[in-house]
């Protein structure tokens, strides 16, 4: 794991100079993971809504979400989205947080990025007053799947997920902060 030094990896605070970066970095890893059959409009329509830099922004401005970007040599390799005070009916506490979005560039993944993005979204959050923090994860995506329980986080339970008109089953990752 000698990579991870040599990254030179910068954890910090999104900032609005950063939503262009985001919003293309996000399209990419959406993809990467989601659209493992190709290109349909579903998957289409969701990335261009979910990553514009309009909405990314919007993000940014947020009181209640916090953008994590971890970045090298000038470049953004990563990014974690948390919403504080966003409870599931399948964990019941109002001050339960949610992770949004853990995105690796699929060229960086295995470097140790997800974990160092993850712990300092467990620090925000609870920093912010969370007692968990949460996740879905789509089952089919195996290599996330495998991700949380080594993290920690427990199988809370499984909901659904909507993707524009398609009904996908998803996996609600939880740990207590
Ligand atoms: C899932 C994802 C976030 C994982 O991030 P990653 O950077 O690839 O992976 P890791 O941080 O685990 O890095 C790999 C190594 O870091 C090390 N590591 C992991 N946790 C560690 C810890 N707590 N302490 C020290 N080292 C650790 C391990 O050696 C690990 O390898 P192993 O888990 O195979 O043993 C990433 O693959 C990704 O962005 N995928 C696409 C998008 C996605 O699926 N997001 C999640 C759904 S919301």
């Amino acid at each position: 794991m000698s990579d991870r030094n040599t990254l030179g990896l910068n954890i910090r605070n999104a900032t609005s100079a950063d939503e262009l970066s985001i919003a293309v970095l996000g399209m990419q890893v959406f993809l990467d993971t989601y659209a493992t059959e190709g290109i349909r409009d579903a998957l289409a329509r969701e990335v261009l809504e979910a990553f514009s830099p309009e909405k990314i922004s919007s993000l940014i401005a947020r009181p209640d979400t916090a953008l994590l970007v971890a970045q090298a040599r000038g470049h953004l390799l990563g990014f974690a989205q948390i919403a504080v005070r966003t409870d599931h009916p399948m964990i019941g506490d109002p001050d339960a947080a949610e992770l949004q979005r853990l995105y690796v560039q699929e060229r960086f993944t295995g470097h140790g990025i997800g974990w160092q993005l993850l712990e300092r979204a467990q620090v925000q959050a609870a920093s912010r007053g969370a007692s968990r923090l949460w996740a879905t994860v789509w089952t089919g995506n195996h290599r996330a799947m495998s991700f949380y329980p080594r993290q920690g986080y427990w199988h809370a339970g499984s909901p659904v997920y909507r993707l524009q008109d398609e009904v996908h089953e998803n996996a609600l990752f939880c740990k207590a902060l």
